[in-house]
């Protein structure tokens, strides 16, 4: 419903700093999401201000930078690394004689590429429809954006606007209906489990740190993992079986990200909300990355803010093959294992992730281990 940008388009990307110290970490993520959404990166603009300007965002000199990368890439699309009002992004769309994006927007897009089962599009569109309900002015057909020339559009009258933004309340309505209820259903399956005495373990961790592909590796079952932001949008789970533990189910989840558009974290709320369910967090974090640290106290941010900061976690340093460690296990005081060091992708140490799920099964269900085990022998 909602019109994206071409695959293989070329975009000038815009990243402004305002002194704040994840600046170079935001403006590599952005490129990481550009190219995700199948964009090629022409030309990047930075600058420096002290707050953004109420008209352009930009200013007027950076605004006339920017025009001139458009110009001379032939770049059909300028993003800013920024969350845009929607009389800024139409300002710039007509200083620029281009289409531009806010951050918001292309996550929302990222998103909306990625979702694959039903709730997990409603969630998108949801968001999208919110996001895109502020910006209803520059013309809207029947939820549809009319599109003149570039820069030029057939904007609607008002009685039409109005319509349509009645439209859009009642399909915003209409999904948030359908997702309170597809969340009371699985409600009732996450009890359900919980009656059998099933470990539920979520994968959680940062875009890109390794979950899709230990969840393969832990499962083996070939689920999606690629080199691009939120491969996975939607939580898959699986059954997982543990010889002298029994079942456990396996969650893997959405990938976090700085800056998360909070729209989206709204909207997202029920995808996570297994992860605030989850007897054992296992935190996958990207030991190879140099932002690791900032990563993970990302996600800790976030799983706070959807109430998982209770629940008992491992961190998980992927990546070891990268990084040369060796596969290891940190425990704390209390004994318990606190971190381990693995690499999903060739194997090493994950044995010692399958014991580590094992003890901590046994500590949580003393009972269970020989229930489950007489249940495996039948
Ligand atoms: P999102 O879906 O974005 O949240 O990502 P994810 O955390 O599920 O990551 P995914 O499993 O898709 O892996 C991201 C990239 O890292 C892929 O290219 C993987 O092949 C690679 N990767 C995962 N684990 C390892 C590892 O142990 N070593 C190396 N070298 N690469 C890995």
């Amino acid at each position: 419903m909602f019109e994206r940008p071409e695959a293989g388009g070329t975009v000038v990307l815009v990243s402004l700093d305002f002194g704040n110290s994840d600046y170079q970490d935001s403006l590599s993520e952005l490129v990481l999401l550009a190219q995700s959404a199948g964009l090629q990166v022409a030309r990047i603009v930075e600058g420096r201000r002290q707050r953004p300007d109420a008209a352009l965002f930009a200013g007027s000199g950076k605004t006339e930078e920017i025009a001139a990368a458009v110009q001379e890439t032939g770049a059909s699309l300028v993003i800013f690394n920024h969350e845009l009002s929607p009389v800024q992004e139409r300002n710039l769309e007509k200083a620029l004689q281009c289409r531009v994006l806010d951050r918001t927007a292309l996550i929302l897009d990222i998103f909306s590429q990625r979702a694959r089962s039903g709730e997990g599009k409603l969630q998108v569109e949801l968001a999208q429809l919110k996001h895109y309900a502020t910006r209803l002015v520059r013309g809207w057909t029947h939820l549809e954006r009319q599109r003149g020339g570039i820069g030029v559009r057939g904007g609607p009258g008002e009685k039409q606007i109005e319509l349509d933004r009645r439209m859009l309340a009642n399909r915003i309505r209409t999904i948030e209906a359908k997702l309170e209820k597809l969340g009371k259903s699985r409600a009732i399956q996450r009890r359900a489990r919980s009656r059998g005495g099933v470990l539920s373990v979520s994968l959680v961790g940062y875009t890109n740190a390794g979950k899709s592909t230990l969840f393969n590796r832990l499962t083996h079952a070939g689920a999606y993992a690629a080199d691009q932001l939120f491969a996975t949008l939607d939580t898959t789970s699986r059954k997982l079986w543990l010889p002298e533990a029994g079942s456990v189910v396996l969650s893997d989840t959405v990938g976090f990200i700085t800056q998360l558009p909070h729209g989206l974290v709204a909207a997202f709320h029920a995808t996570l909300e297994e992860t605030a369910q989850a007897d054992l967090l296992l935190h996958v974090v990207d030991s190879a990355s140099p932002n690791r640290d900032r990563q993970i106290e990302e996600v800790n941010k976030v799983l706070e803010e959807i109430g998982a900061q209770a629940v008992p976690q491992i961190l998980v340093y992927n990546k070891i093959d990268l990084t040369g460690a060796a596969p290891d296990v940190v425990r704390d005081e209390y004994g318990k294992i606190s971190a381990l060091r693995l690499s999903a992708r060739t194997g090493e140490g994950v044995e010692l992730l399958k014991q580590a799920l094992t003890e901590f099964a046994q500590a949580q269900h003393p009972k269970l281990q020989t229930e489950t085990v007489t249940d495996g022998m039948e």
